[in-house]
Protein backbone atom coordinates (compact mmCIF):
# COMPACT_ATOMS: atom_id res chain seq x y z
CA UNK A 1 0.00 0.00 0.00
CA UNK A 2 1.56 3.16 -1.33
CA UNK A 3 1.54 5.67 1.99
CA UNK A 4 4.38 7.50 0.72
CA UNK A 5 2.38 9.79 -1.42
CA UNK A 6 0.88 11.44 1.93
CA UNK A 7 3.85 12.62 3.25
CA UNK A 8 4.26 16.11 3.25
CA UNK A 9 6.50 17.92 0.68
CA UNK A 10 9.91 19.09 2.38
CA UNK A 11 10.33 22.24 0.22
CA UNK A 12 7.51 24.49 2.69
CA UNK A 13 7.13 27.83 2.53
CA UNK A 14 6.80 28.21 6.54
CA UNK A 15 5.32 30.96 8.61
CA UNK A 16 5.43 32.54 11.92
CA UNK A 17 1.94 31.78 13.27
CA UNK A 18 -1.56 30.29 11.74
CA UNK A 19 -4.50 29.37 13.12
CA UNK A 20 -7.71 27.05 11.76
CA UNK A 21 -10.53 26.28 13.82
CA UNK A 22 -13.12 23.05 11.89
CA UNK A 23 -16.39 21.64 12.90
CA UNK A 24 -16.18 18.16 12.28
CA UNK A 25 -18.75 15.78 13.12
CA UNK A 26 -19.37 12.22 14.77
CA UNK A 27 -20.63 9.40 12.12
CA UNK A 28 -22.68 6.59 12.35
CA UNK A 29 -21.72 2.99 10.83
CA UNK A 30 -24.43 0.94 9.13
CA UNK A 31 -22.20 -1.51 8.16
CA UNK A 32 -20.07 -1.97 11.06
CA UNK A 33 -16.26 -2.25 11.44
CA UNK A 34 -15.32 -4.37 13.91
CA UNK A 35 -11.52 -5.96 13.44
CA UNK A 36 -8.24 -4.29 12.58
CA UNK A 37 -4.60 -4.93 12.04
CA UNK A 38 -1.54 -2.96 12.27
CA UNK A 39 -1.69 0.21 11.40
CA UNK A 40 -5.50 0.81 12.33
CA UNK A 41 -6.08 -0.98 8.93
CA UNK A 42 -9.85 -2.32 9.04
CA UNK A 43 -10.32 -6.32 8.33
CA UNK A 44 -13.52 -4.78 6.48
CA UNK A 45 -14.76 -2.37 4.91
CA UNK A 46 -17.48 -0.29 6.41
CA UNK A 47 -20.17 2.47 5.32
CA UNK A 48 -21.33 5.55 7.60
CA UNK A 49 -23.93 8.10 7.68
CA UNK A 50 -21.97 11.39 8.53
CA UNK A 51 -24.06 13.22 11.33
CA UNK A 52 -24.68 16.65 11.55
CA UNK A 53 -25.13 18.16 15.06
CA UNK A 54 -23.04 15.88 17.16
CA UNK A 55 -19.88 17.72 16.45
CA UNK A 56 -16.22 19.01 17.36
CA UNK A 57 -15.22 22.38 17.14
CA UNK A 58 -11.35 22.90 17.91
CA UNK A 59 -8.68 25.71 17.46
CA UNK A 60 -4.92 25.31 16.31
CA UNK A 61 -3.10 27.81 16.73
CA UNK A 62 0.47 27.12 15.42
CA UNK A 63 3.92 29.03 16.66
CA UNK A 64 6.98 28.75 14.95
CA UNK A 65 9.96 27.27 17.06
CA UNK A 66 13.08 25.27 16.75
CA UNK A 67 13.08 21.65 15.33
CA UNK A 68 12.45 19.12 18.36
CA UNK A 69 12.83 15.58 18.30
CA UNK A 70 9.20 15.43 20.00
CA UNK A 71 5.98 17.24 19.01
CA UNK A 72 4.75 20.12 21.78
CA UNK A 73 1.01 21.31 22.55
CA UNK A 74 -1.06 22.01 24.61
CA UNK A 75 -4.73 21.17 25.30
CA UNK A 76 -7.43 22.78 26.59
CA UNK A 77 -11.19 21.20 26.61
CA UNK A 78 -13.99 23.07 26.98
CA UNK A 79 -11.57 26.40 28.31
CA UNK A 80 -9.89 23.93 30.80
CA UNK A 81 -6.21 22.28 30.65
CA UNK A 82 -6.97 18.75 30.08
CA UNK A 83 -3.50 17.18 30.67
CA UNK A 84 -5.64 13.72 31.27
CA UNK A 85 -6.10 13.71 27.29
CA UNK A 86 -2.82 14.44 26.65
CA UNK A 87 -1.71 10.84 25.92
CA UNK A 88 -3.87 9.65 23.34
CA UNK A 89 -3.63 12.96 21.56
CA UNK A 90 0.83 12.50 21.83
CA UNK A 91 0.12 9.04 20.70
CA UNK A 92 -1.84 10.49 17.61
CA UNK A 93 0.85 13.06 17.07
CA UNK A 94 3.67 10.15 16.88
CA UNK A 95 2.02 8.53 14.21
CA UNK A 96 0.82 11.88 11.99
CA UNK A 97 4.95 13.16 12.07
CA UNK A 98 6.28 11.17 9.51
CA UNK A 99 3.92 12.24 6.78
CA UNK A 100 3.63 15.95 8.63
CA UNK A 101 6.88 16.52 9.68
CA UNK A 102 6.22 19.93 10.24
CA UNK A 103 5.12 19.60 13.18
CA UNK A 104 7.80 19.62 15.09
CA UNK A 105 8.56 23.00 13.64
CA UNK A 106 5.77 24.69 15.54
CA UNK A 107 4.14 24.69 19.31
CA UNK A 108 0.68 23.79 18.71
CA UNK A 109 -2.05 25.07 21.35
CA UNK A 110 -5.69 23.00 20.69
CA UNK A 111 -8.80 24.52 21.78
CA UNK A 112 -11.35 22.12 21.79
CA UNK A 113 -15.36 21.71 22.46
CA UNK A 114 -17.88 19.00 21.79
CA UNK A 115 -21.73 20.08 20.85
CA UNK A 116 -22.98 16.51 23.07
CA UNK A 117 -22.37 16.14 26.34
CA UNK A 118 -19.35 15.39 27.62
CA UNK A 119 -20.01 11.39 28.69
CA UNK A 120 -22.57 11.11 26.92
CA UNK A 121 -21.37 7.52 25.87
CA UNK A 122 -21.14 8.91 22.08
CA UNK A 123 -17.77 8.51 21.05
CA UNK A 124 -15.59 11.57 20.64
CA UNK A 125 -12.43 10.00 19.10
CA UNK A 126 -14.50 10.42 15.35
CA UNK A 127 -15.02 14.21 15.61
CA UNK A 128 -12.25 15.25 17.76
CA UNK A 129 -9.33 13.53 15.87
CA UNK A 130 -11.07 14.07 12.35
CA UNK A 131 -11.10 17.70 13.60
CA UNK A 132 -7.29 17.98 14.86
CA UNK A 133 -6.67 16.04 11.28
CA UNK A 134 -8.19 18.94 9.38
CA UNK A 135 -6.22 21.53 11.17
CA UNK A 136 -2.78 19.87 10.37
CA UNK A 137 -4.11 20.12 6.64
CA UNK A 138 -4.90 23.16 7.04
CA UNK A 139 -1.23 24.56 8.03
CA UNK A 140 -0.30 22.27 5.15
CA UNK A 141 -2.05 23.55 2.42
CA UNK A 142 -0.82 27.43 4.07
CA UNK A 143 2.68 25.86 3.89
CA UNK A 144 2.00 24.16 0.37
CA UNK A 145 -0.32 26.60 -1.24
CA UNK A 146 -0.72 23.96 -4.49
CA UNK A 147 -2.60 21.00 -2.15
CA UNK A 148 -5.69 20.14 -4.02
CA UNK A 149 -9.00 19.95 -2.06
CA UNK A 150 -9.23 16.28 -2.79
CA UNK A 151 -5.72 15.53 -1.46
CA UNK A 152 -6.23 17.79 1.56
CA UNK A 153 -9.83 15.60 2.17
CA UNK A 154 -8.33 12.20 1.58
CA UNK A 155 -4.82 13.01 3.63
CA UNK A 156 -7.05 14.53 6.46
CA UNK A 157 -9.23 11.33 6.21
CA UNK A 158 -5.94 9.00 6.04
CA UNK A 159 -4.50 11.12 9.43
CA UNK A 160 -7.64 11.07 11.23
CA UNK A 161 -7.77 6.98 10.80
CA UNK A 162 -4.09 6.79 12.00
CA UNK A 163 -5.65 7.83 16.07
CA UNK A 164 -9.12 6.21 15.56
CA UNK A 165 -10.18 3.89 12.54
CA UNK A 166 -14.07 5.53 11.84
CA UNK A 167 -12.54 8.98 12.59
CA UNK A 168 -11.14 8.39 9.01
CA UNK A 169 -15.37 8.36 7.96
CA UNK A 170 -15.67 12.06 9.63
CA UNK A 171 -14.75 14.46 6.94
CA UNK A 172 -17.42 14.41 4.56
CA UNK A 173 -20.86 13.41 4.29
CA UNK A 174 -23.27 12.28 3.54
CA UNK A 175 -22.26 8.71 3.40
CA UNK A 176 -18.63 7.77 3.57
CA UNK A 177 -17.16 4.59 2.83
CA UNK A 178 -13.99 3.17 4.28
CA UNK A 179 -12.17 -0.10 3.78
CA UNK A 180 -10.98 -1.24 0.30
CA UNK A 181 -13.76 -3.15 -1.42
CA UNK A 182 -14.03 -4.31 -5.10
CA UNK A 183 -17.61 -2.81 -6.04
CA UNK A 184 -16.70 0.53 -4.33
CA UNK A 185 -14.73 2.54 -6.98
CA UNK A 186 -11.74 4.36 -5.54
CA UNK A 187 -12.46 2.65 -1.69
CA UNK A 188 -9.22 1.94 0.46
CA UNK A 189 -8.58 0.98 3.35
CA UNK A 190 -5.90 4.18 4.27
CA UNK A 191 -9.02 6.38 4.02
CA UNK A 192 -12.46 7.55 3.61
CA UNK A 193 -14.08 8.15 0.85
CA UNK A 194 -17.44 10.05 -0.11
CA UNK A 195 -20.17 7.49 -1.16
CA UNK A 196 -18.94 7.30 -4.98
CA UNK A 197 -22.95 6.59 -6.40
CA UNK A 198 -26.08 8.33 -6.51
CA UNK A 199 -28.27 7.62 -3.46
CA UNK A 200 -31.47 7.40 -3.83
CA UNK A 201 -34.05 10.45 -2.84
CA UNK A 202 -35.26 8.39 0.45
CA UNK A 203 -32.52 8.81 2.05
CA UNK A 204 -31.92 12.64 1.70
CA UNK A 205 -31.92 14.45 5.11
CA UNK A 206 -32.17 11.07 7.06
CA UNK A 207 -32.56 11.65 10.78
CA UNK A 208 -30.81 9.80 13.64
CA UNK A 209 -32.53 10.31 17.02
CA UNK A 210 -29.55 9.02 19.80
CA UNK A 211 -31.31 8.01 22.73
CA UNK A 212 -28.97 8.19 25.69
CA UNK A 213 -29.14 4.83 27.19
CA UNK A 214 -26.00 5.30 29.78
CA UNK A 215 -23.85 7.76 29.94
CA UNK A 216 -20.83 6.28 31.73
CA UNK A 217 -17.64 5.59 30.82
CA UNK A 218 -17.76 1.89 29.24
CA UNK A 219 -16.50 -1.08 30.41
CA UNK A 220 -14.38 -1.90 27.66
CA UNK A 221 -12.94 0.08 25.37
CA UNK A 222 -13.28 -0.36 21.34
CA UNK A 223 -9.44 -1.06 21.47
CA UNK A 224 -9.83 -4.09 23.57
CA UNK A 225 -12.82 -5.19 21.54
CA UNK A 226 -11.01 -4.98 18.44
CA UNK A 227 -8.57 -6.77 19.27
CA UNK A 228 -10.74 -9.96 20.58
CA UNK A 229 -11.52 -10.05 17.18
CA UNK A 230 -8.10 -11.85 16.81
CA UNK A 231 -8.91 -15.46 18.00
CA UNK A 232 -12.33 -14.90 17.75
CA UNK A 233 -14.06 -17.85 16.07
CA UNK A 234 -16.44 -16.03 14.35
CA UNK A 235 -14.17 -13.78 12.74
CA UNK A 236 -13.43 -14.93 8.93
CA UNK A 237 -17.10 -15.25 8.45
CA UNK A 238 -18.11 -12.19 10.29
CA UNK A 239 -15.45 -9.83 7.63
CA UNK A 240 -16.70 -11.85 4.38
CA UNK A 241 -20.00 -11.16 5.47
CA UNK A 242 -19.54 -7.25 6.50
CA UNK A 243 -18.10 -7.23 2.75
CA UNK A 244 -20.93 -9.18 1.24
CA UNK A 245 -23.53 -6.71 3.24
CA UNK A 246 -21.67 -3.54 1.82
CA UNK A 247 -22.71 -4.80 -1.73
CA UNK A 248 -25.87 -5.26 -0.36
CA UNK A 249 -25.80 -1.77 0.86
CA UNK A 250 -24.64 -0.10 -1.71
CA UNK A 251 -27.38 -1.66 -4.38
CA UNK A 252 -29.90 -0.35 -1.46
CA UNK A 253 -28.81 2.90 -1.00
CA UNK A 254 -28.35 3.36 -5.06
CA UNK A 255 -32.24 1.76 -5.33
CA UNK A 256 -33.59 3.01 -2.29
CA UNK A 257 -35.51 -0.42 -0.97
CA UNK A 258 -36.33 0.44 2.47
CA UNK A 259 -37.12 -3.08 3.89
CA UNK A 260 -33.76 -4.15 2.65
CA UNK A 261 -31.80 -1.23 4.53
CA UNK A 262 -34.22 -1.64 7.46
CA UNK A 263 -33.53 -5.58 7.83
CA UNK A 264 -29.04 -4.80 7.20
CA UNK A 265 -28.95 -2.25 9.51
CA UNK A 266 -30.83 -3.68 12.46
CA UNK A 267 -28.52 -6.98 11.64
CA UNK A 268 -25.11 -5.42 11.17
CA UNK A 269 -26.08 -3.73 14.85
CA UNK A 270 -27.04 -7.23 15.87
CA UNK A 271 -24.02 -8.86 14.45
CA UNK A 272 -21.45 -6.17 15.72
CA UNK A 273 -23.04 -7.22 19.78
CA UNK A 274 -22.88 -10.92 18.68
CA UNK A 275 -18.86 -10.53 18.33
CA UNK A 276 -18.45 -9.13 21.63
CA UNK A 277 -21.14 -11.61 23.52
CA UNK A 278 -19.05 -14.49 21.79
CA UNK A 279 -15.74 -12.90 22.41
CA UNK A 280 -13.54 -14.65 24.91
CA UNK A 281 -13.74 -12.86 27.18
CA UNK A 282 -16.97 -12.38 26.48
CA UNK A 283 -18.77 -8.75 27.00
CA UNK A 284 -22.11 -7.09 26.90
CA UNK A 285 -22.29 -3.59 26.19
CA UNK A 286 -25.91 -3.28 25.89
CA UNK A 287 -28.46 -2.59 28.80
CA UNK A 288 -31.57 -3.57 29.75
CA UNK A 289 -33.04 -0.16 28.01
CA UNK A 290 -31.57 -1.22 25.51
CA UNK A 291 -33.39 -3.80 24.53
CA UNK A 292 -36.78 -2.25 26.12
CA UNK A 293 -35.94 0.51 22.98
CA UNK A 294 -35.64 -2.34 20.27
CA UNK A 295 -38.87 -4.10 21.19
CA UNK A 296 -40.70 -0.52 21.27
CA UNK A 297 -39.13 0.32 17.89
CA UNK A 298 -40.23 -2.83 16.23
CA UNK A 299 -43.99 -2.49 17.74
CA UNK A 300 -44.24 0.56 16.55
CA UNK A 301 -42.80 0.01 13.36
CA UNK A 302 -45.48 -2.83 13.11
CA UNK A 303 -48.46 -1.10 14.10
CA UNK A 304 -47.52 2.04 11.88
CA UNK A 305 -45.85 0.59 9.05
CA UNK A 306 -42.78 2.73 9.70
CA UNK A 307 -39.61 2.63 8.33
CA UNK A 308 -37.84 4.07 11.80
CA UNK A 309 -35.32 1.32 12.85
CA UNK A 310 -32.34 1.00 14.72
CA UNK A 311 -28.57 0.66 15.15
CA UNK A 312 -25.67 0.26 17.73
CA UNK A 313 -22.85 2.01 18.23
CA UNK A 314 -19.91 -0.28 20.93
CA UNK A 315 -21.98 0.68 23.49
CA UNK A 316 -25.60 0.89 25.14
CA UNK A 317 -27.03 3.87 23.54
CA UNK A 318 -29.24 3.65 20.67
CA UNK A 319 -29.54 5.15 17.60
CA UNK A 320 -33.09 5.82 15.88
CA UNK A 321 -33.08 6.06 12.37
CA UNK A 322 -35.86 7.32 9.90
CA UNK A 323 -36.79 9.44 6.90
CA UNK A 324 -37.62 12.95 6.96
CA UNK A 325 -41.05 12.67 6.34
CA UNK A 326 -42.00 10.71 9.72
CA UNK A 327 -40.10 13.02 11.55
CA UNK A 328 -43.31 14.44 13.61
CA UNK A 329 -44.49 11.34 14.26
CA UNK A 330 -41.28 9.55 15.43
CA UNK A 331 -40.51 12.63 17.89
CA UNK A 332 -43.63 12.35 19.50
CA UNK A 333 -43.70 8.54 19.96
CA UNK A 334 -39.91 8.90 21.03
CA UNK A 335 -41.22 11.65 23.90
CA UNK A 336 -44.18 9.61 24.55
CA UNK A 337 -42.56 6.21 25.41
CA UNK A 338 -38.85 5.94 24.46
CA UNK A 339 -37.18 8.75 26.47
CA UNK A 340 -38.02 7.37 29.52
CA UNK A 341 -35.73 4.55 29.06
CA UNK A 342 -33.17 7.53 28.74
CA UNK A 343 -30.48 8.92 31.31
CA UNK A 344 -32.29 11.56 32.35
CA UNK A 345 -34.62 11.41 29.53
CA UNK A 346 -31.80 12.61 27.39
CA UNK A 347 -31.91 12.26 23.46
CA UNK A 348 -30.04 13.95 20.64
CA UNK A 349 -31.86 14.16 17.48
CA UNK A 350 -29.53 14.29 14.53
CA UNK A 351 -29.76 14.51 10.64
CA UNK A 352 -27.03 13.61 7.60
CA UNK A 353 -24.62 16.11 7.35
CA UNK A 354 -22.15 16.77 5.04
CA UNK A 355 -18.89 16.85 6.66
CA UNK A 356 -16.35 19.02 8.11
CA UNK A 357 -16.54 22.88 7.76
CA UNK A 358 -14.04 25.92 8.18
CA UNK A 359 -15.23 27.84 10.62
O1 LIG B 1 -12.96 3.88 15.55
P1 LIG B 1 -12.99 2.92 16.69
O2 LIG B 1 -11.70 2.20 16.88
O3 LIG B 1 -13.49 3.56 17.95
O4 LIG B 1 -14.05 1.76 16.35
C1 LIG B 1 -15.39 2.02 16.21
C2 LIG B 1 -16.14 0.81 15.86
C3 LIG B 1 -17.66 0.93 15.82
O5 LIG B 1 -18.08 2.23 16.18
C4 LIG B 1 -18.26 -0.05 16.79
C5 LIG B 1 -18.19 0.59 14.45
C6 LIG B 1 -17.94 1.59 13.36
O6 LIG B 1 -17.76 1.15 12.22
O7 LIG B 1 -17.96 2.79 13.64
Amino acid sequence: MNTDQFIAKSTLKFVETASFTWQTPSNIALVKYWGKSNPQIPKNASISFTLNNCHTITRVDFIRKEKSDEVVFNLFFEGKQKDEFKPKIAEFFKRVQSYCPYILEYEMTINSENSFPHSSGIASSASGLSAIAMCLMSLEKELNPNLSVDKIHKKASFLARLGSGSASRSIEGPLVVWGNHPEIEGSSDLFGIQFPYKVHPFFENYQDVILLVDKGEKQVSSTIGHNLMHKHPFAENRFLQANENLSKMSKILQEGNSKDFINLVESEALTLHAMMLTSNPYFILMKPNTLEIINKVWEYRQENSSNICFTLDAGANVHVLFPENEKENILQFIDNQLSKYCQKNHYICDTVGFGAKRL
